[in-house]
């Protein structure tokens, strides 16, 4: 690496490192200029075209990866990079003093003055949030930022159906504080759902809940379910003398406050509740990492007062994650619906947080070697927020009384599925079995995806009838569903004639889907629904497609280095090359239907020159784009003399408000923009 460093990069004269470091300070300043100042002085263009670079250097060279670099703070789907408006906060947002021990609570319920109420809640492990309402209406929810100021994501916010938007009877002025939550079940459904596509899981709630918030589309922020409780309020002139009166004047104006609080009287009352939460937390429907204890007293709290960071009123308790020392027998290797190589450690079965742990993911090889395990070793296993089980350490002397064999060799070389030599994408930390085609998990898979129902949509064929269907050799390959005949099909135990002609039917039925998402469904790596669409813009038959250049691809908005190279290498494989065959000869939609839609769409936008700002309820940004250019329009980053007019959602930001002022820029709403299109 350190060779390979110091190389000259052609086009700059900069080494890896010296570009990776001038791109991300070019960037972090355009990022503040868009997002702070709303005046960009770059071309979106420019921007995404540096950013782009800036991806491919760090996937080069993950030993400079740095989780500030400005590729780390943006989606990578969102190409444009928008801003929530900044709000700085009327009251400063601060945290909490952590404690870790049921002593330390002690000691701080003692030193309080004596007799003093203590509200004990849950802690809720997502992301604060503070909704501001005037006059009734809810006017902006901003998240934490740095505890000054921090981003207005009020129409994300919106589509918490638990958040009440007016409220009757309430104060001029209000400020509720709380906790947006992902809850268990649709973090995991949100997962199963990007492992199917491909994208970077989340580690945990916590993370996926700041990815959901962060997003632009609030119709996809909608669709994850995101959910909330609130436990503080603020403003001048509030009801209630005590902490708790105000969380029940919270309730009866509508808002979502948990049941999980009690007024304690001693601290024997608030150890109680940590000893029950400690378990039944495992319950809720949400992550929860700790207690908090407030001073109910609202002029006793006055007087304990704040430090700089947090209250002296209020102190968290965090729960221990638990964590117990077990042998580890063996590494097993699974091979994943892609390819990728999961190490997984198998272990003497182990009592952990009430349940019997005895796997635990060891991710890759990298994650082995920085942990220094191998066969034989006693590790720690441990069960935190994530409640997926970890192992985070070995145990330094390693006297496990059982003999310290056989020792690992080091990584599987081959596919323990099919026997391919696996290899490793530089810049990539699993290895992969290559063989796509015929190794039998990435069969099964690649079969799951194509029926799937944003790709073909063929029902019946779950993945337990996929894997039947699979073993009794009727399917090993995609093209296969289309020689699928009935009596094969009935004769299955599990099928019969019902079903058989259901599964027959949607296949038939799937002829009908258009080429963009049987693009989509061939299941090539790295092109996801999006990406296909663009694809099949540009190439509108599969025949066209097949002969692309990777120049030729890489000018497909979205689309990189690495998804050209997966679409060419995809094409020159000669068994894709048969299975298209296949599927051409079924009558599939391998090439756009005559006459492009867009032509018939009336070209209301001819010549106009458009730029779309902030946020919109009926349809994201990137529809907005797409249907500038449908109509006939043409997208533009900045306000210019040039600009026919702003699409302008809410929150646009103060600059650009101003810059379309002064320049005399009409500004038209997001209703306005559908009847110009729609007439
Ligand atoms: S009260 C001034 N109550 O924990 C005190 N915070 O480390 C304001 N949190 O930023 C916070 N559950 O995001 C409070 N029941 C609860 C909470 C809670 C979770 C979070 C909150 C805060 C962080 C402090």
């Amino acid at each position: 690496m350190d060779l390979f460093d110091s190389l000259p990069i052609e086009q700059t004269g900069l080494t890896a490192e010296q570009e990776i470091h001038a791109l991300r300070a070019e960037l972090a300043e355009q990022n503040y200029k868009y997002y702070v100042l709303s005046a960009p002085t770059m071309s979106d263009r420019e921007f995404d075209e540096k950013m782009h670079r800036l991806q491919e250097l760090e996937a080069k060279h993950p030993e400079l990866s740095d989780p500030n670099s400005p590729t780390q703070k943006v989606g990578s789907d969102i190409s444009k990079i928008d801003s929530f408006p900044r709000i700085k906060h009327r009251y400063p947002m601060l945290s909490l003093a952590n404690t870790y021990s049921r002593e330390e609570v002690e000691d701080w319920v003692r030193k309080l003055p004596p007799g003093v109420e203590i509200v004990a809640e849950l802690k809720y492990d997502g992301l604060s949030i503070s909704l501001w309402y005037e006059h009734g209406q809810l006017v902006h929810a901003v998240t934490r930022g740095d505890g000054t100021e921090g981003d207005d994501v009020l129409p994300n916010i919106r589509t918490i159906a638990a958040i009440p938007q007016t409220l009757t009877d309430a104060p001029e002025r209000l400020e509720l504080r709380g906790e947006v939550l992902l809850p268990w079940e649709r973090f995991e459904a949100l997962n199963k759902q990007r492992e199917e596509q491909e994208e970077p899981l989340f580690a945990n709630p916590r993370n996926a809940a700041s990815g959901t918030l962060k997003l632009q589309d609030s119709r996809e922020v909608a669709r994850r379910g995101l959910t909330c409780y609130l436990y503080y309020m603020l403003g001048e002139q509030l009801p209630g003398t005590t902490h708790y009166e105000r969380l029940e004047q919270a309730r009866r104006w509508g808002f979502p406050i948990s049941d999980a609080v009690r007024v304690c009287q001693n601290v024997d009352e608030v150890m109680e509740f940590i000893a029950y939460w400690d378990t039944e937390r495992k319950n809720l429907p949400v992550a929860t990492d700790g207690i908090v204890l407030k001073v109910n007293s609202l002029a006793e709290q006055e007087e304990l007062g704040y430090t700089a960071k947090s209250p002296r009123w209020a102190i968290a308790y965090k729960f221990a994650a638990e964590r117990q020392l077990t042998l580890l027998k063996q590494i097993t290797y699974q091979v994943g619906r892609t390819g990728v190589i999961t190490p997984v450690a198998n272990l003497e079965p182990v009592q952990l947080s009430g349940t019997i742990v005895q796997r635990a993911t060891l991710h890759n090889e990298d994650f082995i070697r920085q942990l220094g395990i191998q066969e034989g070793d006693r590790v720690y296993v441990e069960k935190g927020g994530e409640i997926i089980p970890k192992i985070v350490g070995k145990a330094e002397d390693n006297t496990s009384g059982q003999p310290c064999q056989p020792r690992t060799p080091g990584f599987i070389t081959h596919c323990p599925e099919c026997g391919t030599e696996l290899v490793r994408v530089e810049g990539e930390a699993a290895w992969r079995c290559p063989n796509e085609v015929s190794c039998p998990p990435q069969l099964k898979g690649k079969l799951e995806h194509f029926v799937s129902r944003k790709a073909m949509n063929i029902e019946g064929l779950g993945s337990e009838t996929i894997a039947l269907l699979y073993d009794k050799g009727l399917l090993h390959s995609i093209a296969d569903i289309y020689s699928l005949r009935a009596d094969d099909l009935a004769a299955q135990e599990r099928l019969g004639d019902k079903s058989a002609q259901n599964i027959l039917a949607s296949v038939e039925a799937s002829k009908q889907v258009p080429w963009p998402r049987v693009l989509f469904a061939l299941g090539i790596r790295m092109v996801g629904e999006t990406t296909a669409k663009k694809i099949a813009k540009r190439f509108r038959s599969i025949d066209a497609l097949q002969w692309a250049s990777k120049e030729e691809l890489t000018g497909i908005e979205d689309v990189g280095e690495q998804i050209a190279d997966n679409i060419v290498a995809y094409f020159a494989d000669m068994r894709n090359l048969e299975i298209i065959t296949r599927l051409q000869a079924a009558g599939l939609q391998l090439a756009a239907t005559e006459g492009p839609a867009t032509a018939e769409l009336p070209q209301v936008l001819e010549g106009k020159t458009i730029v779309i700002s902030g946020t919109f309820t009926e349809h994201s940004r990137d529809e907005y784009k797409q249907m500038i250019e449908d109509y006939g329009g043409k997208n533009s980053g900045s306000v210019s003399k040039k600009t026919d007019f702003i699409l302008a959602g809410d929150n646009m930001g103060p600059s650009k408000l101003e810059k379309a002022h002064s320049m005399g820029v009409r500004l038209v709403s997001e209703q306005e923009f559908l009847q110009m299109i729609h007439g």
